[in-house]
């Protein structure tokens, strides 16, 4: 197997992260299958040199990929410029060109940090939640959209629209996944109020006749987020349309201790992109404190689904697992004086040395 990854560091944190993910699916290929990296400027760093947020030569190498990577992009310096201009457009153009439109997004409440949550253990205990947030659809791609100045006053306008094919193909996705998981799918929507919604559920209820071995529950957006903090390990698969799907998962890895910790992986279509859920973390770009873990649990992601290794996708999860119980924590995590503070590139180090001993130990 030959696997050429198309590495997107991007702005702010996203060269600091993905530097770290990019060490650990070296050392994991070793010897075992051949992996190169070929890195390309998306976001911010590519408005700079290129005027653009997408460089063409970007896509065309990231459509001629096995997968994508992507670290992070934006930061407030690219705030006021044009839609077409913002890194954001750039990572929205690279999605749409991939085609990916089921983005799953684990969030997990390892044991070691349930001092990093700002819920009760008790209330934490058990959490494992897989959103399959659909991508490609929703506000962020509908037409029409933009800025009216007549009539007075000025207003602002964004579409929202689902079709039945969208719908299904993401609903089929989460089905999926649960079928490898606890059995359950949790259909998030508005359906009280809005049309989009009302189809979104009519949809998801005719695919669940091909899953009868699922549970399928219904939960509208406003309640979902209210129950992420009072009963998070009621959920096993949550599908969710695009914007409620990126909200609710910052706020589901807020729970389980840190938005850098939660991965994801975006498949369906024609090459899978990667990328930690967290943005560019401008506070903190630069100072080597950033939490790699999320992007290395991407690696994980990317061993998985594309590369198809879940022997080695699992031991980069376990040795996660193991760098976490033993104290180790980037400053996002750290709660104690027990705990040992450490920067970005050390979180790897100690990740790199776990899955090290966790090879020696099993060979
Ligand atoms: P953010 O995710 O960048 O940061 C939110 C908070 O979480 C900050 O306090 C940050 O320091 C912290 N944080 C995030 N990742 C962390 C990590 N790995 N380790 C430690 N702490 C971490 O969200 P924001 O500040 O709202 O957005 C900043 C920029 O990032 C914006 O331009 C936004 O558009 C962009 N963004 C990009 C992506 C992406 O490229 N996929 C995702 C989200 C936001
Ligand atoms: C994410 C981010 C992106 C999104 C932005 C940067 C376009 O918040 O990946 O969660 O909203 O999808
Ligand atoms: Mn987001």
């Amino acid at each position: 197997m030959k696997l050429h990854i198309a590495v997107l560091p991007g702005d702010g944190i996203g060269p600091e992260v993905t530097g770290e993910a990019v060490r650990v699916l070296r050392a994991v290929a070793a010897e075992q299958f051949e992996i190169t990296f070929e890195e390309l400027p998306i976001g911010g760093v590519a408005i700079k040199a290129q005027d653009t947020p997408l460089p063409e030569t970007t896509l065309q190498r990231c459509l001629a990929s096995s997968a994508v990577f992507l670290g992070a992009v934006g930061g407030p310096e690219f705030d006021a410029l044009p839609r077409a201009k913002k890194p954001e457009t750039g990572l929205l153009g690279l999605r749409s060109a991939l085609g990916g439109f089921a983005n799953l997004r684990p969030a997990i409440a390892y044991p070691a940090l349930v001092e990093c949550s700002p819920l009760r253990p008790e209330i934490l205990k058990g959490a494992d939640v897989l959103f399959v947030r659909e991508l490609l659809g929703g506000l962020y791609f509908g037409e029409p959209r933009g800025f009216r100045d007549t009539p007075e006053p000025p207003a602002a306008f964004n579409t929202m629209i689902y079709s039945k094919p969208e719908v299904e193909r993401v609903a089929r996705v989460a089905f999926e996944a649960a079928r490898g998981r606890r059995k359950k799918v949790t259909s998030v929507d508005k359906a009280n109020v809005l049309e989009c919604s009302q189809l979104w559920r009519q949809v998801v209820v005719a695919v669940a006749a091909d899953y009868p071995d699922i549970t399928l529950e219904h939960q509208l957006v406003d309640s979902c987020a209210m129950k992420l903090v009072t009963a998070p390990a009621a959920f096993d698969v949550i599908v969710t349309e695009n914007l409620f799907g990126d909200i609710l998962s910052d706020e589901a890895a807020a729970l389980t201790g840190s938005l850098g910790m939660l991965p994801s992986a975006t498949l369906g279509g024609k090459i899978d992109l990667y990328e930690p859920i967290h943005g560019s973390a401008p506070d903190i770009a630069g100072k080597g404190i950033a939490n790699p873990l999320g992007a290395i649990a991407t690696a994980a992601m990317l061993l998985r689904h594309t590369a198809k290794r879940e022997a080695e996708a699992r031991a980069i999860e376990t040795a996660i697992r193991h760098v976490l119980e033993a104290g180790y924590r980037t400053a996002d995590l750290k709660r104690n004086a027990r705990e040992r503070l450490v920067g970005t590139t050390e979180m790897g180090d100690l990740v790199l040395q776990a899955i090290e001993r966790h090879a020696v130990a099993s060979s």
